[in-house]
């Protein structure tokens, strides 16, 4: 089994990135270590950043931390491949052949082109319009089975296979189909501020959501912040009560508690109580992983070994499936 996956280094990692990917990343590298057979590889998808705008200096700082987040949050590099997706150019390659084959019709459906579109208007450039495609490209290029993400890259994920079909149809088979592994339970976790839209690094207000280098007691006042509905019952109801549903998720993903579980043991309490022990929950998850990150950062050179490692993993993979694309397509002389 090949798993891969990725973050875009465009901004400060938040707790919704760590429950929707990181998570379930150090799920299956615990599932990996045991059995041994399968291959890990996580990527820093930089090109994917620079579909909006970046400051070149602050995306190289935000590249580079990004990894050493993997790192503190737990992937180990011995089975865990990590690189920068530009620093491997068989990504842009394929994303290219894959613009080429893909029904302009199906990109405009997606979206979260459409979501990010409507913020940039008429800065919106052809690359975000093309994300998807190099999406494609950094899964298959690998022979991807299982894509761990958060709900909101399902469709993205769907379109991939897609994308596959047709090029296996015209051309041959070449890529293998992959899936998304999506967590039911944690799929999507919700702005502080407004339970109807996903937490995004990309929300300008930064009381939206729980970044993973915030201070304690900036944690604290955020979640004694963050919006409530209206009663005072702690009960998930997704539909009438999305801001405490949106809550109970983040605990009990982070607790490893049930929800029902959370249910019961803050019934006839309120939403003040709740929300003090879920601060306490997220400051014990995320403490820990900050300080492993304070000591990694000053280790520059390791992080830039285990990235070069990984690149060359990463290569050593993609460059044959390369190969055998170009052949199908009659792009090599014989
Ligand atoms: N709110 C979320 N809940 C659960 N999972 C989430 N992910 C992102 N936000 C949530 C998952 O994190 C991984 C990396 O996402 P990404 O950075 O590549 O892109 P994104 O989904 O567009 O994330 P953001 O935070 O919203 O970034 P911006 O604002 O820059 O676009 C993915 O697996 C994603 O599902």
């Amino acid at each position: 089994m090949f798993i891969f996956s990725g973050i875009q280094p465009s901004g400060n990692l938040h707790i919704g990135n760590y429950i929707g990917a990181v998570a379930q990343w150090l799920e299956l590298q615990k599932k990996v270590r045991s059995s041994n057979k399968d291959e890990l590889l996580f990527c820093i998808v930089d090109l994917h950043a620079i579909t909006v705008p970046q400051d070149p200096k602050v995306l190289k700082r935000r590249s580079f931390e990004t990894a050493v987040f993997y790192l503190a949050a737990g992937l180990d590099p011995r089975v865990s491949k990590i690189f920068i997706q530009s620093e491997n150019p068989d990504h842009t390659y394929l994303a290219w052949i894959f613009d080429c084959v893909t029904p302009f019709s199906w990109l405009r459906k997606m979206t979260q082109f459409k979501d990010k579109s409507e913020r940039q208007k008429e800065k919106t450039s052809v690359g975000l319009f093309n994300y998807p495609a190099l999406m494609a490209a950094d899964i298959l290029l690998y022979d991807t089975d299982l894509v761990p993400v958060g709900d909101d890259q399902k469709q993205h994920v769907e379109l991939t296979r897609n994308i596959a079909e047709r090029f296996n149809k015209r051309f041959g088979n070449i890529f293998r189909l992959p899936r998304a592994l999506i967590k039911k339970e944690r799929a999507r976790i919700m702005s502080l501020q407004d339970p109807l839209h996903k937490m995004s690094k990309s929300d300008p207000r930064d009381d939206s959501r729980i970044n993973l280098l915030d201070r304690k007691d900036i944690i604290k006042k955020k979640i004694m912040k963050a919006v409530t509905d209206s009663g005072n019952e702690i009960v998930y109801d997704s539909k009438r009560k999305p801001a405490i549903s949106n809550l109970l998720n983040i605990y009990s993903s982070l607790s490893g508690e049930t929800i029902g579980d959370l249910e019961k043991r803050y019934k006839g309490k309120g939403y003040g109580e709740f929300k003090k022990d879920l601060a306490e929950v997220i400051i014990e998850k995320i403490v820990p992983l900050q300080s492993r990150y304070k000591e990694l950062l000053k280790e520059e050179k390791y992080v830039r070994k285990v990235l070069d490692e990984g690149r060359e993993f990463a290569v050593s993979k993609s460059s044959t499936k390369i190969r055998e694309v170009r052949e199908a397509m009659g792009l090599i002389r014989s």
